[in-house]
């Protein structure tokens, strides 16, 4: 090893950087893919004799989906011991919502709007995944999406870049926490750069072509404050963006990213996505897609075998100039120097703190919380939750109610499966109420991570009467139905939206034998459930929570605790409506009319089924007094706005106060709502609180078609309350 110890970190990478050959450069922007789990199609040449070979001769910077201490000991032993610089590897991995124990999927969350709870269950992750060997996770995931038949909308923070940029914010501060030394922080990566989140009709891996507007207003700002928070890595995507593959797109990656903002950390291509440049028929062969990628600023290669078989050819060659080479190199060492890895490779291989930090009670305590505050009670008509504790007979029926698998949702592959407390487990411990379960369908058999076979029973019937049967006889009935958790996440597209199988013939069965349904709802994206919202008195959001899944739901039933959450994602009528939104443009035509020349549709309404922001609490809450203070402002101002927030209902409870305005005139036209502050308020039954905000260029500006951030005079309207909907409106006016 070389002893760089007394140097600063630049210093360190310089000299080693002095030291190295082209090769040694190319192989640290080379990452291979471990030989257990496959997170991706496997190429050709994927073989471990030729991952070996390559790791012995320096050949390889990082590898992927290694894990266990004594796994990524054995490869890194390879790299420092065997290789003439001895430069150690970076292990990556895909810790989404936690590694072994786990948190709700990142879009649940969202929902908690708590970013204490957000960034500590990214923290948890973090120590976890450490102990385990890793010291790099492949998130958060920032993309913004508004379409929910796209997969991966389970993955990040919903539609919102203002939520989404404080969510980010939070995660990356989580996994990475305040020293990158330590031996329980690792590298965060913002991903996927840029816009994956709007690939066209929601279909993976697709094309996305969206406008200027959209790219600097919704996409970019959340990776932006990801760097803001020193994010160390970036990862780029499979999509192109208007006509470019973003692999090769110079503008987002270096003129954006690294000119811009000044990012010093480095980027990682997306799994084999410097060879799709190929299949996009952007790049002809790999030789060219390691030139474009390179050139454009793609720092390391994601099992793609483009970089190591190419790139020192073309610099030998005098197609690239070997400061490419430079800069990625400088990055991607000074990560692993900031990392501590050079001081101590095997840092995070010690089976000690393997055993004794994975999996314990307090990291289950801290994603039970964070679980509950995920919950959202999307309708509680006649006030049927919480359920009743003692005397009452509850029927619970569904195919996910028993789930153990299911609940844990996609992405979390250094956890075990069916380790989920399922919903029935967590009822089971409300003794004093009967309770009956049946499951009405089956789940169809083989639901795994990487399949095409995952479903909820269409077919067979057998089990609805015993159901039916069930429901009659009892007060309540509590129904869990919505997605398996592998039904969303990486090439899970959908084109309905429904529950799927048999389940809404499920629901209205029951319905006809008990009308005293809770609707508890698994699923890992906005669903278009317009009969259960216009029948079904109760509707609980509960996504797919991770492993305390069934005891955060069973305490929200039971009112052990008052549902917080509110959506992150509109939920839709039908999926004709999709892509919707809150900040949609108000159009040239957006009153209704006698006639049809206005915007709408002759067979549904405008509307969504429940809006961004909306979520319920079993108490209630009263808004007044809203004020902006002052009466003439300037663009440099700073402005207060406050409103009076009372619990006046019966039961203890939070409150996500929300605060929108709306630019009225603007260079681009700008949506009639877009969030620019949120506070989650905690108030005793009766107690209140008045509620700041304040609004300054930070949050009155939007980016113009050439992503400059501009504020301009004008008038403006700002909205206070409880969702994007709300009715609570004040106007105010700014001068130059
Ligand atoms: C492909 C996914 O798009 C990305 O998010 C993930 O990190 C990599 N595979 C590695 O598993």
């Amino acid at each position: 090893m070389i002893d760089t110890k007394n140097e600063t970190i630049n210093e360190r990478v310089d000299s080693l950087l002095s030291k190295m050959t082209i090769e040694e450069k190319v192989g640290q922007m080379n990452q291979y893919n471990g030989f257990w789990d496959v997170t991706g199609p496997v190429p050709e040449e994927g073989t471990a004799k030729t991952k070996f070979e390559h790791l012995k001769k320096g050949w390889v910077g990082s590898m992927l989906n290694v894990r266990g201490t004594e796994n990524v000991k054995e490869v890194q032993r390879i790299a420092v011991e065997e290789t003439r610089l001895g430069i150690p590897l970076i292990i990556g991995f895909d810790v989404i919502h936690g590694y072994k124990t786990l948190s709700p999927i990142p879009l649940a969350e969202a929902a908690s709007w708590d970013l204490e709870a957000i960034e500590k269950s990214a923290r948890i992750a973090a120590i976890e995944a450490s102990a385990s060997g890793i010291n790099w996770t492949f998130a958060p995931m920032v993309d913004i999406s508004r379409d929910a038949r796209w997969g991966r909308v389970m993955e990040g923070a919903g539609e919102d870049p203002y939520l989404g940029s404080k969510i980010a914010k939070a995660r990356v501060k989580g996994f990475q926490g305040d020293d990158l030394s330590k031996n329980n922080t690792i590298a965060a990566c913002a991903k996927h750069f840029a816009a994956y989140g709007f690939s066209e009709s929601g279909k993976e891996y697709n094309t996305v072509d969206i406008g200027t507007s959209t790219l600097h207003n919704l996409v970019l700002p959340p990776f932006k404050a990801a760097v803001d928070s020193d994010v160390k890595t970036i990862m780029n995507s499979f999509n192109e963006l208007n006509g470019v593959p973003v692999t090769a797109s110079k503008y987002l990656q270096r003129d954006i990213l690294k000119e811009k903002w000044g990012f010093n950390g480095f980027v990682i291509s997306d799994w084999a996505s410097i060879n799709e440049i190929i299949s996009w028929g952007h790049a002809e062969n790999k030789r060219e897609a390691a030139k474009l990628a390179s050139t454009a600023g793609s720092d390391m290669d994601m099992e793609g075998y483009v970089y190591v078989r190419e790139l020192a050819k073309l610099v030998e060659d005098g197609v690239i100039k070997e400061e490419i080479l430079d800069d990625a190199v400088r990055r991607i060492l000074r990560v692993k120097f900031e990392l501590g890895l050079f001081d101590d490779p095997y840092k995070y291989c010690d089976e000690e703190n393997e055993k004794q930090n994975i999996g314990n009670k307090s990291h289950h305590d801290a994603v039970l919380d964070v679980a509950k505050k995920s919950i959202v009670l999307l309708k509680n008509k006649n006030n049927l939750l919480p359920l009743k504790k003692k005397g009452q007979k509850i029927a619970l029926i569904g195919p996910l109610a028993d789930e153990k698998n299911s609940p844990l949702g996609s992405w979390r592959l250094g956890s075990d499966d069916n380790t989920a407390i399922s919903v029935l487990e967590g009822m089971q411990q409300y003794k004093e109420n009967t309770l009956v379960f049946e499951k009405g369908l089956d789940l169809v058999e083989g639901n795994t991570a990487f399949t095409q076979q995952v479903n909820i029973n269409n077919t067979d019937r057998s089990k609805i009467k015993e159901a039916i049967a069930a429901a009659k006889n009892a007060d309540v009935v509590v129904m869990v139905l919505g997605e398996h958790g592998f039904q969303s996440g990486e090439g899970r597209s959908r084109t309905e939206l429904d529950l799927p199988g048999l389940q809404q013939e499920l629901l209205e069965e029951v319905y006809k034998a008990n009308k005293n349904i809770v609707l508890v709802l698994n699923n890992g994206r906005p669903l278009t459930i317009e009969w259960a919202d216009a029948n079904i008195p109760t509707i609980v959001e509960a996504w797919q929570l991770g492993s305390q899944s069934g005891n955060a739901i069973a305490n929200v039933l039971y009112g052990d605790y008052n549902p917080s959450g509110k959506l992150p994602m509109t939920f839709p009528r039908n999926v004709g409506q999709v892509p919707i939104y809150y900040n949609y443009k108000s159009t040239g035509r957006p009153n209704k009319e006698s006639h049809v020349f206005w915007s709408h549709y002759i067979d549904s309404e405008n509307t969504p089924l429940y809006p961004f922001g909306h979520g319920l609490s079993y108490t209630s809450f009263e808004y007044s007094n809203f004020k902006i203070h002052g009466e003439k402002f300037s663009i440099n101002d700073e402005i207060k706005v406050t409103v009076d927030l009372k619990n006046s209902g019966e039961y203890d409870g939070k409150e996500v106060v929300q605060l929108y305005i709306r630019d009225l005139f603007g260079s681009t036209t700008r949506p009639v709502r877009e969030l620019k502050g949120f506070e989650l308020v905690p108030l005793k039954k009766g107690e209140s609180k008045t509620i700041e905000f304040k609004l300054t260029r930070k949050e009155l500006g939007f980016f113009d078609n050439q992503g400059n951030y501009i504020v301009e005079p004008g008038k403006f309207k700002v909205f206070v309350g409880g969702s994007s909907t709300t009715k609570l409106e004040l106007d105010f006016e700014l001068t130059e």
